[in-house]
Order: structure tokens, then sequence, then C-alpha cells
């Protein structure tokens, strides 16, 4: 199932597009894109660049132990020197609902390229990423992000929803165009955002580190107190609430 379409000047495969039916916050619910092919549409520099990103992470994912840190911000350089301009538009959305519009404007082998587009105030609820790295980058407007740690190990997804824990808050900022933010499977790993009072696009680089058989239930959303326990430290209490997005 790997017939291929064109739609709004991106290609995507049709095993994708399949793939990723129900999908909001990108690969969330994805199985490995395996073999997906797609491309940028018409410009040979996003393509250019989709290919060596494809080397870049076969070249991390080859490692016996990833260095992440280095892959996204190596990453976050060749977005940098694309322009976000370039990035291609999400043919369809995938998920729309409460101010946000999304879907995938490319996918091949590991890596995806997830579009999304939130109507001012619009909220993306905090939640997790399990075996992923992820770049965001802005495009157009504002958007406010925070990222947070849990402390020490949280209650498992499953089994362990609404029972609370403690995470602290590791980074926070604005995505603007041109603007980053990353997370890798070791820190940063959940991440929240509210687009500005003008609306906000950001695109969402992903790429799965998972192996098959590590299964898939591990996603969730994590609401929190948004009065902290701590101020000075940044520590809230959250619980895993499930997954809303389906
Ligand atoms: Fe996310």
């Amino acid at each position: 199932m790997t017939r291929e379409h064109a739609d709004a000047g991106v290609t995507i495969s049709r095993r994708l597009a399949l793939q990723s039916t129900g999908w909001a916050l990108g690969a969330l619910w994805l199985p490995r894109l395996a073999r997906a092919q797609s491309s940028g549409g018409n410009d040979p520099g996003f393509d250019r660049f989709a290919r060596e990103w494809g080397e870049l992470a076969e070249e991390m994912l080859s490692e016996s132990q990833p260095d992440e840190d280095r892959y996204v911000y190596r990453l976050s350089a060749m977005i940098a020197a694309l322009g976000v301009e370039r990035l291609p538009s999400r043919p369809r959305d995938t998920y729309a609902n409460e101010g946000m519009r999304s879907g995938p404007s490319y996918g091949a082998g590991d890596n995806f390229l997830v579009e999304f587009e939130l109507e001012p105030g619009a909220v993306i609820r905090a939640h997790n990423h399990v075996g992923y790295d992820f770049v965001s980058v802005g495009a157009k407007g504002e958007c406010h992000y925070r990222h947070f740690e849990p402390l020490g190990t949280p209650p498992p997804i499953s089994g362990g929803l609404h029972e609370p824990f403690e995470l602290r808050e590791s980074r926070r900022g604005i995505l603007t165009a041109g603007r980053f933010s990353t997370l890798t499977r070791v820190r940063d790993g959940i991440h929240w955002f509210q687009a500005g009072e003008n609306g906000a696009t950001f695109f969402d680089f992903g790429t799965n580190l998972k192996k098959p058989g590590d299964g898939w239930t591990e996603f969730s959303v994590m609401e929190f107190d948004p009065e902290p326990i701590d101020r000075e430290q940044g520590i809230y209490e959250g619980q895993w609430i499930g997954n809303p997005y389906k």
C-alpha cells in the first residue's frame, strides 16, 4: 500500500496518509513509518534537506548510544540553513479541534514533519513523547511553549492514570519564525503550547527511535496544577489523564 498521490504540491505516500488518520500531535500513535516515501513537492532545496535529514537520522540511529543532543542541534542548524519559509505545508488536516489544525507534510523512514496551525490563544495540552526526538520551529505568529520533566520515575500511564507526581519545568519560551525548541528521550520530554493573540503556525520535526515491539501505550496528556509546589525551583504537581486527542 505505497501508491503515491499528489495533493497541494506535496506528495505523501498513501501508506503514510492512512497511518496518519486521527493523528493529532505528531506520530503519537503512529507505528514506525516503515519505508514510507514522500517528498516536499517541487522544491529541490527541501528535497536535498530531506535526504540529508534522513542520512543524519540513520547515522544517529546506527549508534549504540545515540548522542541525541548532537542530533537535534545539527538538525536545527540544517533547518535554519534551509529557511522555515521553504517547509512544505500539510496537504490536509488529520486533526482539527479546539482551535488546532494539524497534519503531516512529509514522512520518510523514521523521520516525519507535522505542521500545526493554532487560532489565537489555542492550547496544545501538555503531553509526553516516549521514544522520539523532536525539533519544533516557529513559522508564523507567536507560540508560547513550556517543557517539563518528571522528578524521578512517574507513574506508569497504563494503570497509573490520575496518580499525582511531581515534575519540573525545564524550559519555556516563544516560537516565532525561525526560533527553535527541542526535546530528546532523556530531557524536556513533556511539552505544552499556546498560541499568542494573532495565532501561530509551527512545525515539528520528529524522529522515531522506538524499536519494533516497544509498544505504543505510553502516550498521555498531562494535567498539572498551574500553581507550583515550589516556585523557585519550578516544581509542579501533575497527573496523566490518557489521550483525549484520539
Ligand atoms: Fe508534542
